[in-house]
């Protein structure tokens, strides 16, 4: 698929919630709840500096399609600033396209930039193809952090992946 990659603004909320919400729903991922263009507006606009949010927009339409947002790992102490956490998120019309794929090259590039050298995330373990996702950009699993979320009543754990850059 043909993609501009650019940062994200405020008024792409919507758009990027028309890719979240419908994965929040049906997927195995940190959420519980469908969330508001105000609270995803609120949430770009504060954005970190120090953070990257990138969209991925279909080229021709311009149709959001997916986006990364990497934010740094804790802002009370300066001891984490080169380490980053990142989540990835692609419209599931779209997928094995390469989307994440290129979401990830620009990310990693502007993360180089911001002084990060590190990347880290959280998946579920019940959630393959995100573990496949970044397996295949470097990512390698250096933990598991059991009975990490309770969904519905059930355990499920998480897969604690990291990067260099
Ligand atoms: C994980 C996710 C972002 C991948 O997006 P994507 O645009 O489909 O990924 P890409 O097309 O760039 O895939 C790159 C590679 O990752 C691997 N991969 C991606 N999805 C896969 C799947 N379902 N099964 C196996 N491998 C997969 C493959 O190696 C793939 O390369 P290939 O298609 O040439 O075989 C997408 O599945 C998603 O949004 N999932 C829901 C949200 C989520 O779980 N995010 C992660 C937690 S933050």
């Amino acid at each position: 698929m043909d993609l501009i990659i650019r940062e994200a603004r405020a008024d792409d909320a919507a758009a990027v919630l028309g890719v979240l919400n419908p994965i929040i729903e049906s997927e195995a991922v940190a959420f519980d709840a469908p969330l508001t263009e105000s609270d995803e507006r609120g949430y770009i606009a504060g954005f970190p500096s120090r953070g990257v949010f990138h969209v991925a927009l279909r080229r021709g339409d311009g149709l959001l399609v997916g986006f990364q947002s990497l934010e740094p790992f804790a802002t009370y102490t300066s001891l984490f600033d080169h380490v980053g956490v990142l989540g990835t998120y692609v419209d599931a019309a779209c997928r094995r396209q390469q989307v994440a794929s290129r979401l990830f090259a620009a990310t990693f590039a502007a993360a180089r930039v911001k002084g990060y050298e590190k990347l880290f995330t959280y998946i579920r373990e019940d959630n393959p193809p995100a573990l496949a996702a970044y397996a295949g950009q470097g990512f390698r699993v250096v933990g598991r952090a059991e009975r990490h979320l309770k969904v519905d009543g059930r355990y499920v754990a998480e897969v604690i992946v990291e990067r260099f850059l």
